[in-house]
């Protein structure tokens, strides 16, 4: 169980401890983060119970368009379809004859593509299923002595949309609904323009280390004027404030005020001028829903939601990152102490080619920042494994990763 305690006396400089005592203000345990008999828990009490990201919707624009995902930590692969109705459904990529991979996964992380005559076909005997599930035509059907075609549609998981993010659940009829699961998440982060942001640059590793040691080391900003000093010293006097929690989920947002005489490298000077002239990528302050940046700073860089358990969405109003307007993060977890991880920047989509160097040039550097991030989480990683540290200090600042411990402890506890 967690050690965290429960304080009500926090000292004055601990202003959230004091606003969620709850919480509380001791270290947290490390053992999650390292035990193989702990990760295998996780499977049924976190991950087959909860509502999981599997993309955009606009991936998926044409009746027919489908993708595949493997999802390590349910063991399955799931495929993610565009009906001929328009709807989106999610099935186990699992052929209900003998259990073949309907398609075959030719990418580790997620495969796309378009379903001709709108059929998926069983490359092992050729069933042929529709993009809603069912079971069109078996080869020879005649030679199966009982075969009710109405029952072998392919096995579906719950598959359901908020502001075109789409989500799975194990269940297909899950105890809540995504709404239900979202709660107040879902309306505090309605209304960003997220359906404009139509071009995505996507970068994916696997490392060395539980997800959870990646979910944390990038849910605080008190590593950036550390981390990122040689890349980003304009970050130096990074403010991060405004926690709050919704239930499983928690958000926060950094403010990042001007360091004095400090100028931008040349080249992104350039692409900062193009982006701040541009009608479709200037800083959109005015553009955020009514519940981000309430008290309108100007140095509002962005916020960022975390959807328990593994969905990060960093929603910007193009300060920092001229030009930039969201980014996801993923945390897959593929062992105890392997995860794969996936970083996606969503810009507006360039109308000229200066806009499109701009944007091309403010989505490397993002990359740059992710790699310095990632740099940390395997070190991190084995000294946990070592054993040495049994506990993890968390300071003011790192209370969502305080808050992510306690939800964790919370779904392991239930039956
Ligand atoms: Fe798919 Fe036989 S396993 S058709």
């Amino acid at each position: 169980m967690a050690t965290t305690t429960t304080r009500t006396d926090a000292a004055p400089a601990l202003k959230w401890a004091r606003r969620y005592p709850e919480l509380g203000t001791g270290p947290i345990p490390s053992a999650p983060l390292t035990s193989p008999e702990l990760f295998e828990r996780e499977r049924d009490r976190i991950w087959r119970r909860v509502w999981l990201y599997m993309g955009r919707s606009e991936e998926l624009p044409r009746p027919g368009d489908y993708k595949i995902r493997r999802v390590e930590v349910l063991k399955t692969s799931v495929i993610v379809t565009r009906g001929k109705d328009g709807k989106l459904r999610a099935f186990h990529n699992v052929c209900t004859h003998r259990g073949n991979k309907v398609v075959p996964e030719t990418d580790p992380f997620e495969t796309f593509a378009r379903a001709r005559g709108n059929a998926l076909t069983c490359r092992f005997h050729g069933w042929v299923f529709a993009t809603d599930g069912t079971l069109q035509h078996v080869p020879s059907e005649e030679l199966f002595p009982s075969l009710d075609k109405g029952c072998m549609g392919l096995k579906p998981l719950a598959c359901d949309e908020w502001e075109g993010f789409v989500f799975v659940h194990a269940d297909p009829e899950p105890a809540q609904s995504l709404d239900q699961f979202l709660g107040g998440m879902g309306d505090h982060f309605s209304g960003y323009p997220y359906g404009e942001a139509t071009l995505s640059f996507q970068y994916s590793s696997v490392l060395n280390c539980n997800w959870k040691a990646s979910l944390y080391a990038f849910t605080e900003g008190y590593h950036v004027p550390t981390i990122h000093a040689g890349t980003f010293p304009s970050l130096a006097k990074l403010v991060h404030d405004d926690f709050k929690f919704f239930g499983p989920h928690r958000t926060s947002a950094i403010y990042v005020p001007p360091v004095e005489g400090l100028e931008p490298a040349a080249t992104t000077a350039i692409a900062a001028g193009i982006l701040h002239k541009s009608k479709d990528h200037r800083p959109h302050l005015d553009r955020l829903p009514k519940n981000m940046n309430p008290n309108g700073r100007k140095d509002f860089q962005f916020e960022f939601p975390v959807t328990f358990p593994n969905l990060g969405i960093h929603l910007g109003a193009g300060n920092g990152y001229p030009g930039m307007c969201y980014f996801t993060h993923e945390f897959w977890p593929i062992a105890y102490n392997k995860t794969l991880w996936v970083g996606t920047n969503y810009f507006r989509p360039p109308k000229t080619v200066s806009e499109r160097f701009a944007l091309q040039h403010i989505n490397a550097l993002h990359r740059n920042a992710w790699l310095e991030d990632t740099w940390t989480m395997e070190d991190t990683q084995d000294a946990l494994e070592a054993g040495v540290l049994p506990e993890l200090t968390l300071q003011d600042e790192e209370i969502l990763i305080r808050h992510a411990d306690k939800v964790w402890h919370e779904y392991m506890a239930r039956d």
